[in-house]
């Protein structure tokens, strides 16, 4: 057997390790190189941005392609075409494809699987266009009010740790929940197209996310690093409906059962002003413009009459403790966002949100409601070895809301609580 048969037999033994069941076999040439080649398809779908009506499906691809995505109500029936097409063109991208389903039914399933076709500009009139390799067929359920149970399981500060990520990856299978909300800190800083793969798109090699959707919440570290303007290639922005929500696309409201999930955006944990952004900074204004956004979401109906509310955001927003860093001095980070607490904490507590799940500080904790604080904090823990890793996870049946928090290197249970619906 030639050394090149033997290549090619390793790198497919990774594969067939990765579970993904790619197919690419990287050249002797480039190995010799050192250069380092991907597959054609490079991660599982990763479902973002769910609505009623729609849901967008992203991939990683590792050489210049386009990609479609086939669908339909019958697992052997994908007899419909979501093409992405833009102004006129289709996909095409060296690194991520980007579809968006829509028409789409409320609360119904649907099976679909990615197609993706290596294509090679060689110039304006002449390309080479490969055969399309298939995903495998997953399903999803759009959002609905008229279903009686709903879940969410949360993740946090994963920080690229791949180890925590196969941790949390496996819980989050066994957990099953409709909704996997990442509470931000994804990266320690965005640097690039590749460590955005691994780490979001294909973390511990799991397609987490290929049937119940991926909600994005940034953390102060998702802000920061030279690629950190290009992560909307991985993680889409959610659609303008209002053109007010210009500056506040990565927040969210959604409906689904018995349960509204709000996604408030914390950003960076130090001023404006802090010397470390050199002027690049504005998150003073955005976080005022999320206080605007929040009254108008929390006033839609789908969201007004939900019997549960459950806000999400990286940095707590609540501090017991007098000394505590509220993210407003240049000394030190905070450990509290203490200008979104003074803005959106009044405005949960009027509209009844039970419950506000954070992140941030690498540490488990809980602070009660107060009878002037209507909602309760929980805090998630963090990725490294001997910190806690938690998922926080919610399940709404026989008509509560029960959230349990589980650390995973223990198997302890840290935390479980009881909310009856809202009164507001
Ligand atoms: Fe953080």
């Amino acid at each position: 057997m030639n050394l090149l048969n033997t290549n090619r037999r390793r790198f497919l033994e990774l594969l067939t390790v990765s579970g993904l069941g790619l197919t690419a076999i990287p050249t002797l040439q480039a190995q010799e190189k050192g250069v380092v080649e991907h597959p054609l398809v490079d991660s599982p779908p990763v479902l973002q941005c769910p609505s009623e009506t729609g849901m967008t499906v992203v991939w990683a691809v590792g050489i210049p392609a386009t990609g479609w995505v086939e669908f339909g109500t019958e697992k052997g029936k994908l007899d419909q075409i979501a093409s992405g097409e833009k102004n006129g063109l289709l996909p095409y991208h060296d690194r991520f494809l980007q579809i968006r389903l829509s028409g789409l039914k409320p609360n119904t399933r649907y099976f679909y699987r990615t197609a993706t076709a290596s294509f090679k500009y060689i110039n304006a009139y002449k390309f080479e266009r490969g055969e399309p390799e298939y995903s495998n067929v997953y399903s999803f359920v759009t959002l609905g009010t008229d279903k009686e149970n709903s879940s969410f399981s949360v993740i946090n500060d994963t920080h690229e740790n791949q180890k925590t990520l196969k941790l949390l990856t496996e819980r989050l299978k066994l957990l099953d929940s409709d909704y996997t909300v990442w509470n931000g800190d994804l990266v320690n800083s965005v640097e690039n197209a590749d460590q955005v793969v691994k780490a979001i798109l294909r973390p511990a090699h799991s397609p987490f996310a290929a049937e119940h959707p991926l909600l994005f919440v940034p953390g102060n570290h998702d802000y920061r690093g030279n690629w950190s303007r290009n992560l909307e290639l991985a993680l889409p922005h959610w659609s303008l409906n209002d053109l007010r929500d210009q500056v506040t696309t990565r927040n969210f409201a959604i409906r689904n059962g018995s349960l509204a999930l709000i996604g408030l955006d914390t950003g960076e944990d130090k001023p404006d002003h802090h010397p470390a952004w050199a002027g690049l900074a504005k998150f003073e204004p955005y976080r005022i413009a999320q206080r605007d956004w929040l009254e108008r979401a929390l006033n839609k109906p789908e969201i007004a009459s939900a019997p549960f509310i459950v806000a999400f955001c990286h940095i707590p927003i609540f501090s017991s403790n007098p000394k505590a860093n509220g993210g407003d001095s240049l000394q030190g980070f905070a450990s509290f966002q203490r200008q979104a607490g003074n803005l959106w904490g009044p405005l949960l507590t009027k509209y009844g949100v039970q419950l506000v799940v954070c992140a941030h500080q690498h540490r488990f904790h809980f602070e009660p409601a107060t009878p002037e604080r209507t909602w309760a904090q929980v805090i998630g823990g963090g990725h490294a070895e001997n910190a806690q890793v938690t998922v926080i996870h919610g399940r709404t049946k026989s008509g509560k809301l029960e959230v349990v928090v589980d650390e995973l290197h223990s198997g302890n249970e840290l935390g479980r609580w009881t909310f009856e619906k809202r009164t507001t």
